[in-house]
């Protein structure tokens, strides 16, 4: 089952060119394109005629050509021509999507009825300023989806999976505090580590040497959205009691969490800075050292799959570290509770 009156991440903006791009989301495959005057379409991934994918056509100006035998589609699915003759079927439409380019990634509304756009959420750090820059990236995981929850939601892994890049000895060692906002529907997990030792992937990119002070606060909004602030600044410096908090180097850590099908996930991906802003060396080193770390992620969470087909129930020790997981796990079942009830 899936919670589809939601927001989730459909694409990275720079995938999208003018030649479709096809993803199974939700169980439903979407065929995404961009069209020459710029906007973001999504579309069924499946021709009202026999059913070739979408995606495999052709995009002319503003319309889709149908790569099998030319039905062609305008940007909100309404067939707007066929071959050899003029009277158009009643039914040769196709079901268009809600979209959103919000910066540097793509949301699509997979609920049936119109997009609940208070829900969409906003992520001013994704588009392109003088204050902030990010870099993006995604990787298709044949893991399910709850095990990305579980994943994103300790990051006490980090010192045993992540090693050589972002883990230290404190990340699991540091005791976490939960928070569970029910009204806004949000799960908060913060790790202060104080005076610990700085990890390759902060020390490269701040210049900060030996001791820092680590913070990591986590924000999850069940189901697609998390988002972790990372904040990195010489021992003993906190935030003034004002808020201002120049002296310290700040990272925003998002990740879309968008099923794909019950058993695969798609993990997307953007880290956003305000230090080196404008650095297309610290661009390259950032994509470089976050692909690996979603890649060894994205190892252990098929190595899991595969071993024990995702399913632990009752045979689970949990301890302190994994209650910001088991926080977002209830948050989610309340949530396909209250959908079931819906349906
Ligand atoms: S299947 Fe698309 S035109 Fe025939
Ligand atoms: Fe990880």
């Amino acid at each position: 089952m899936y919670l589809r009156d939601e927001w989730y991440v459909a694409a990275l903006s720079l995938e999208l060119e003018q030649r479709p791009l096809s993803r199974q989301i939700l169980g439903e495959h979407v065929a995404l394109f961009r069209s020459a005057s710029g906007q973001v379409v999504a579309l069924a991934d499946q021709c009202a005629h026999r059913g070739y994918p979408l995606s495999l056509g052709t995009v002319i100006g503003e319309v889709l050509v149908c790569g099998y035998h030319g039905f062609t589609y305008d940007c909100a699915g309404t067939c707007v021509a066929v071959p050899g003759q003029d009277r158009i079927p009643s039914k040769a439409d196709v079901r268009s999507y809600h979209v959103v380019e919000q910066g540097l990634w793509v949301w699509i509304w997979m609920g049936r009825g119109d997009p609940d756009f208070k829900k969409l959420p906003e992520t001013p750090w994704l588009i392109e300023s003088n204050e902030w820059s990010s870099v993006s990236g995604v990787a298709r995981i044949e893991a399910p989806f709850h095990l990305l929850v579980d994943n994103l939601l300790d990051l006490s892994h980090e010192t045993y999976l992540h090693n050589g890049s972002i883990g230290t000895p404190e990340v699991a060692t540091t005791p976490i505090e939960v928070e569970v906002d029910e009204e806004n529907q949000v799960v908060r997990v913060f790790r202060h580590m104080n005076e610990v030792e700085c990890p390759p992937f902060y020390a490269r990119t701040t210049g900060l040497e030996g001791k820092v002070d680590r913070w990591q606060d986590i924000d999850y909004f069940p189901p697609g959205y998390y988002l972790l602030h990372a904040r990195l600044a010489p021992v003993g410096q906190p935030p003034l009691p004002d808020g201002n908090d120049d002296h310290a180097f700040h990272m925003k850590i998002f990740y879309g969490l968008t099923p794909s099908t019950d058993t695969s996930v798609y993990d997307f991906w953007a880290l956003s800075r305000d230090f080196c802003v404008g650095d297309d060396d610290i661009d390259r080193f950032l994509e470089k050292m976050q692909a690996g770390v979603v890649q060894e992620d994205v190892d252990a969470l098929t190595i899991l799959q595969r071993r024990a087909e995702g399913t632990f129930e009752g045979n689970e020790v949990s301890i302190k570290i994994d209650r910001g997981g088991l926080a977002a796990r209830r948050m989610l079942m309340a949530m396909y509770d209250e959908a079931a009830s819906q349906s």
